[in-house]
């Protein structure tokens, strides 16, 4: 089983991270890859739509994207780990997620996100 941890918070070692791990760690025999959103410092979505009309591939942030879709793809579990910041997730994690919006639309629909299991701390 691999599991991918994206942590959203600033704080490499505050609580959502920290929780985050313990969670990962009780899949005993887990791959577990980390994503963490501080570190990767990734550009707002410019809204181009080239990853709805052309494919991910054509993001004109994909250097940094194309790894991170990877480690989604890969993953059984996807762990994602973000403070509470005025009653929803922080701003770093949005950005990440503008990124992966044609997955979950209808135009460039991933099939394999629909089979995987998704934990939110
Ligand atoms: C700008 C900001 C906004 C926050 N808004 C909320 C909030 O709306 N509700 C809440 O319960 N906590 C809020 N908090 C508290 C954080 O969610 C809390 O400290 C969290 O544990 C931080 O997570 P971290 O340690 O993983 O960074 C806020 C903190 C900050 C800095």
């Amino acid at each position: 089983m691999t599991i991918t941890i994206v942590h959203a918070s600033q704080r490499s070692k505050g609580t959502s991270s920290t929780i985050a791990r313990n969670l990962a760690s009780k899949f005993e025999g887990a791959k577990i890859n980390e994503i963490n959103l501080q570190k990767e410092q990734i550009p707002y979505c410019e809204g181009c739509l080239r990853c709805v009309t052309k494919g991910m591939e054509f993001c004109p942030h994909q250097e940094k994207i194309l790894p991170l879709r990877d480690l989604r793809l890969e993953a059984d579990l996807l762990i994602v780990a973000t403070p509470v910041y005025i009653l929803h997730m922080n701003g770093q994690l949005k950005i990440f997620i503008d990124h992966f919006s044609l997955w979950f639309m209808m135009h460039r629909p991933e099939n394999s996100m629909f089979n995987k299991q998704l934990m939110v701390v």
